[in-house]
């Protein structure tokens, strides 16, 4: 394998001469974010008003089930949501680049690319089929003002061959001439080729075999350290998140639910949610014989609550407020979750603190 140094003496890579990068690795900031998606039955949200801070530096993984809005979530850090999706309310800030909620045409293009990198969901579908790899590097290298196009095609070479591909056959190649997973490689190149700080992976290793994943997640860890960066990474996968991240955000219903140190949420789950989806996995609980799967079905975009707790179908805590009052998100230490039963044992035990 080719290790990379990039250290004193190393050339700068591509994304780094004559352009100012963020320089070091971002804080983000979502407040009160609302996205919409256009339906028959009207707008209805995906996000109902998220907050999540990402702490400069760390690999934040996002769970969730299906369609609890994590790509929407992952997509809105770029300010990429497409019709008939549209953020309607909040700003994701950016340490940096300010409230990318706002950018709009060059501003945006040049922010993402430079500096935000991302993989899309289904990445390995995303290249172009009409052109080589190499042809797509360098036009994304133009469009980002990159000079050095040498540095560029040498710093690719070295991120494809780290993950177990053939460098300049890769480059030298078409969409249709590559495997699924090789595409998908090929798009975590793209992400991290321009020396973004931010980098944004959306199911990353979802078509991969085992050993290939297992690759690819030590590689998003080893440039993830190297190059000082904050790393969102979407997955479904527990057992993922729970190798990879620092920091973990649970979601539900288009809402973040519980967030804080990986270890701590899923060592010591509190909210409901997250307890069950705990629960319900082998390979986490200990047992496969006490492996429990959550009972009910997750909402969709037209049986979401208007009011109320959104998990309040499926929860075992469920109360009267829980119909009416949606709970807000609450931070004691490091950890927030957003149900009324864990605030009520904090108070509870707040009061028994101070009687
Ligand atoms: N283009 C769209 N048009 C209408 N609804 C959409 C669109 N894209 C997403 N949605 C809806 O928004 C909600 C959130 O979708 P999103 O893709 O963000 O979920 P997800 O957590 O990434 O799911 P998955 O694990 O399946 O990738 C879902 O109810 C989904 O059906
Ligand atoms: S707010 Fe109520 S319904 Fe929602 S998770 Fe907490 S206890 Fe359950
Ligand atoms: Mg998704």
């Amino acid at each position: 394998m080719t290790t990379t140094s990039h250290g004193a003496g190393a050339p700068p890579r591509p994304g780094s001469p004559a352009t100012p990068g963020l320089g070091t690795a971002p804080g983000v900031r979502v407040r009160d974010l609302t996205v919409v998606y256009k339906t028959p039955l009207g707008e209805l949200p995906a996000l109902g008003g998220v907050s999540l801070t990402i702490e400069p530096g760390t690999i934040t993984g996002i769970v969730g089930e299906s369609g609890s809005g994590k790509s929407t979530l992952a997509l809105s850090l770029l300010n990429a949501v497409q019709p008939p999706g549209r953020i309607k309310a909040g700003s994701v800030e950016i340490d940096g680049l300010g409230d990318v909620v706002e950018l709009r045409g060059d501003e945006l293009r040049r922010a993402r690319g430079r500096h935000l990198g991302y993989v899309f969901q289904a990445a390995q579908n995303s290249l172009n089929p009409l052109k080589t790899v190499g042809k797509q590097l360098l036009d994304l290298g133009r469009s980002h003002g990159v000079e050095d196009r040498s540095a560029l095609v040498r710093e690719a070479k070295e991120l494809l061959e780290r993950m177990g591909l053939d460098g300049a056959r890769v480059l030298d190649s078409h969409q249709h001439e590559l495997s699924g997973g090789m595409r998908q490689r090929v798009g975590i190149m793209l992400a991290l080729v321009l020396n973004a700080q931010l980098v944004i992976l959306d199911e990353p290793t979802t078509a991969l075999d085992m050993i290939t994943q297992a690759t690819i997640l030590r590689i998003v860890r080893e440039v993830h350290k190297e190059r000082g960066l904050t790393t969102v990474m979407v997955t479904h996968d527990i057992g993922v998140a729970a190798e990879l991240t620092d920091r973990l955000a649970v979601m539900y219903g288009g809402r973040v639910v519980e967030h804080g140190p990986t270890m701590e949420v899923l060592g010591t789950p509190r909210h409901p949610y997250t307890q069950g989806l705990i629960r319900a996995i082998p390979r986490l609980s200990g047992d496969i014989a006490e492996a429990q799967g959550l009972p009910g079905r997750p909402p969709t975009l037209g049986t979401l609550p208007v009011r109320g707790c959104v998990f309040r179908e499926r929860c075992p805590l469920r109360m009267d407020i829980c119909e009416t009052v949606e709970p807000p998100p609450v931070t004691h230490g490091e950890r927030t979750v957003a149900c009324h039963a864990v605030e009520r044992s904090h108070s509870t035990a707040e009061q028994e603190e101070y009687a």
